[in-house]
């Protein structure tokens, strides 16, 4: 990944300007999608700004913030394509990419102190996608997201 969006709700922005410049001192190219003030505000809409940027290829992943991680990440992963991981410790941030080819990471600015979402980010960042047998459960969950699949009565997964 060369090109990182990153975004927060109110409760995240002073994470994320620290996150924003951590990354960039990696070597990365980073673009904010806000919010600049810590005004109360919904973490959806920059949840799916990023997400969007991620699908529409304008950056190649992301890295959004709220208080727990969790209300962003889902509003991300509500959009096709998007694959977020929340999480407060380096190994998940690690094998999600790794294992489930993570898009984006995210974490909680009430969760996790700044040197401890420095690591979370490092992990994230130099982790690469292993392929192989991960591939046929991504594409299973593309099919739980287009519709294609659904549980039969004793709730085995049919395609
Ligand atoms: C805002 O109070 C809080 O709900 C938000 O930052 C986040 O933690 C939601 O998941």
């Amino acid at each position: 990944m060369k090109k990182i969006g990153i975004a927060s709700d109110h409760v995240g922005v002073d994470l994320k300007n620290s996150i924003k410049e951590y990354v960039e001192n990696l070597g990365l190219e980073i673009v904010d999608f806000g919010p600049l003030s810590k005004d109360r505000t919904d973490y959806p809409k920059y949840g799916k700004a990023v997400a969007d940027a991620i699908v529409n290829k304008k950056v190649d992943g992301g890295i959004l913030i709220c208080g727990t991680g969790v209300g962003i990440s889902i509003s991300a992963n509500k959009v096709k394509g998007i694959r977020a991981v929340v999480c407060s410790e380096p190994y998940s941030a690690k094998l999600s990419r790794e294992h489930n080819n993570t898009n984006i990471v995210a974490f909680g600015a009430r969760v996790v102190g700044e040197d401890l979402a420095k690591m979370i980010v490092k992990e994230w960042l130099n982790a690469e996608y292993e392929g192989g047998r991960h591939g046929k459960r991504l594409e299973m969950i593309e099919d739980i997201e287009s519709g294609k699949a659904n549980a039969d009565p004793d709730g085995n997964f049919v395609c």
